[in-house]
């Protein structure tokens, strides 16, 4: 690996942006804890280093630290709000909290840059920047000057460009922050001498390298769920070792339309032993008569780990299991923290007596977007690439109530019109999430001369950056007219089309 920048955290809610941020730049970068030691951070080798911001104060005893030897490595840093007031208190600047709510910093700032400061270079003289920050700096440290103003603030920014030290009060990494991405790009190439040539090929090139040395002529075996993380996953491990690799793909029957076979098609070709085991029947014989939405999810997990259990016994003993960990499942489930088996929507654990060596997590380095553009790189179909987030219990969240094959028809069928039409209409892209769900709501209709009594579908569409909070989509009447009308005449058993307009919360995504 070439050159890497090192992101020290020190709990900001932008660490993952700020990774983001540096990766589209080229640059390839890692996340960890605000405490790495000098020692830790020199056998890292990093051409510069980004600390993030975080929600202490300097004064705070139990507020995260920097190790001040990391300020003798000779490395450029650029310390982000928390991060800033890190490196000056460190350095003998001096740190103060907000008395007045005037000086108390929060949301959109005009600031005026010196854009002879490397930072703020080809950048207009002022500009927006997003402020949010209780503490300030009052005095800054011996050999910084300050680079940045706004009215509260008369030390927005700082820098020592003999140390090559950089600091702001504000985000550069978020959009409210006009240039803010000029900002980081001059950090990383002019500051830091980044070449920004961290390319997914090289990645892959890399990624196989790395798991046939470790895999050598070890088997291993990947719990493959058709979507996008498990599906990289599997294409990356099959370039690398060919058919020591085993991909269980359990199809519980809850998928969405033609779904399965898409799947097994976008891995027939591939070197790699691919079993499908087609379980639908078992799947809906275990949920017959089931209603809540818990003790559905409860039965499909553990059902899945029966049918695994089976096939483990069938396919003998494996040195690795992977898994399709991705960058944020890491960042989020606390940095450095070893391999834990992730309690996986998707198989909903593994049974104990499958034993193996070691996990091995090929794409836990990279993001959603990454993963995505690996994908593409691995020549996987652009359906499966893109598709949309899928819960692991599939339809049988999406059909309320008890679950039937009859109603699975229904659902499918109507889903399926829903994805057409929205492709179509050239937004599929553009939302999170759509889909279909069948209601356990009969209504009266009128169909040709006679009365009809037949369910009601719900469409779901919604966008989000985090699935935390989602904002319903304002579908254009258009479209919303097509699918209605498709899907009443051509899904029998189905009287009427209703359109969720609820945002997350107080709803959630899913009806169940
Ligand atoms: P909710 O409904 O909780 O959904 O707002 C947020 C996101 O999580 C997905 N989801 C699930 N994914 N197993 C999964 O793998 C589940 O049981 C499950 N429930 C919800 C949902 O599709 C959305 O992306």
């Amino acid at each position: 690996m070439a050159q890497k920048i090192l992101i020290l955290d020190f709990g900001g809610q932008y660490n993952q942006l700020i990774a983001r941020r540096v990766r589209e730049c080229g640059v390839y970068c890692e996340v960890h804890p605000g405490d790495m030691t000098p020692e830790a951070v020199r056998a890292f080798d990093p051409i510069g280093i980004i600390f993030t911001g975080g929600p202490g104060s300097v004064y705070d005893p139990a507020a995260p630290r920097v190790d001040p030897g990391v300020f003798d490595l000779g490395v450029p840093i650029l310390g982000i709000c928390y991060g800033c007031q890190l490196m000056a208190h460190a350095l003998g600047g001096l740190v103060v909290p907000a008395i007045s709510d005037a000086a108390r910093e929060y949301g959109k700032t005009l600031t005026r840059f010196d854009t002879g400061c490397a930072l703020f270079r080809g950048l207009p003289p002022e500009g927006i920047t997003w402020m949010s920050h209780g503490d300030y700096m009052e005095k800054v440290p011996a050999g910084f000057t300050v680079t940045a103003v706004s009215d509260a603030c008369p030390n927005a920014a700082v820098c020592d460009e003999t140390r090559r030290f950089y600091g702001v009060q504000f985000h550069p990494e978020v959009n409210h922050t006009q240039n803010g991405c000029t900002m980081l790009r001059n950090f990383l190439f002019d500051v830091c001498g980044a070449a920004g040539d961290w390319t997914m090929g090289g990645f892959r090139e890399r990624a196989v390298a790395d798991i046939r040395r470790k895999v050598g002529n070890g088997r291993v075996l990947l719990a493959l769920s058709g979507g996008v993380d498990s599906s990289v996953c599997a294409a990356l491990l099959s370039e690398a070792v060919g058919e020591q690799l085993t991909c269980v793909f359990v199809d519980h029957g809850l998928l969405r339309k033609d779904e399965g076979d898409q799947v097994e098609a976008a891995f027939r070709d591939k070197a790699l032993r691919f079993v499908r085991v087609s379980a639908g029947d078992r799947f809906l014989s275990r949920l017959a008569g089931i209603t809540e939405p818990e003790e559905k999810r409860k039965a499909i997990g553990e059902e899945f780990i029966r049918v695994f259990e089976e096939i483990g016994k069938e396919s003998g003993s494996v040195d690795y299991l992977a898994q399709g960990t991705i960058y944020p499942d890491v960042i989020e489930s606390g940095l450095g923290s070893a391999a834990v088996i992730k309690s996986h929507h998707n198989v909903g654990g593994l049974p104990a007596h499958v034993r193996f060596r070691e996990i091995i997590e090929p794409l836990r380095m990279l993001f959603k977007d990454e993963v995505r553009q690996l994908g593409r790189e691995l020549g996987l179909p652009e359906e499966l690439v893109s598709r949309q987030p899928f819960p692991g219990p599939g339809l049988a969240v999406r059909v309320i109530g008890e679950i039937t094959p009859e109603k699975l028809r229904m659902l499918r069928d109507a889903d399926a019109i829903f994805r057409q039409e929205a492709a179509a209409a050239g937004l599929a892209g553009s939302m999170s999430q759509y889909f279909a769900v069948l209601t356990n709501l009969r209504s009266v209709g009128v169909m040709g001369d006679g009365r009809s009594y037949e369910y009601a579908v719900a469409l779901r569409a919604v966008s989000t950056e985090d699935f935390m909070t989602a904002d319903w989509v304002r579908l254009p009447y258009e479209l919303l007219d097509r699918v209605s009308v498709r899907i009443v005449n051509e899904v029998k058993g189905v009287n009427r089309v209703l359109y969720d307009i609820t945002s997350k919360p107080p709803a959630t995504v899913e009806f169940e």
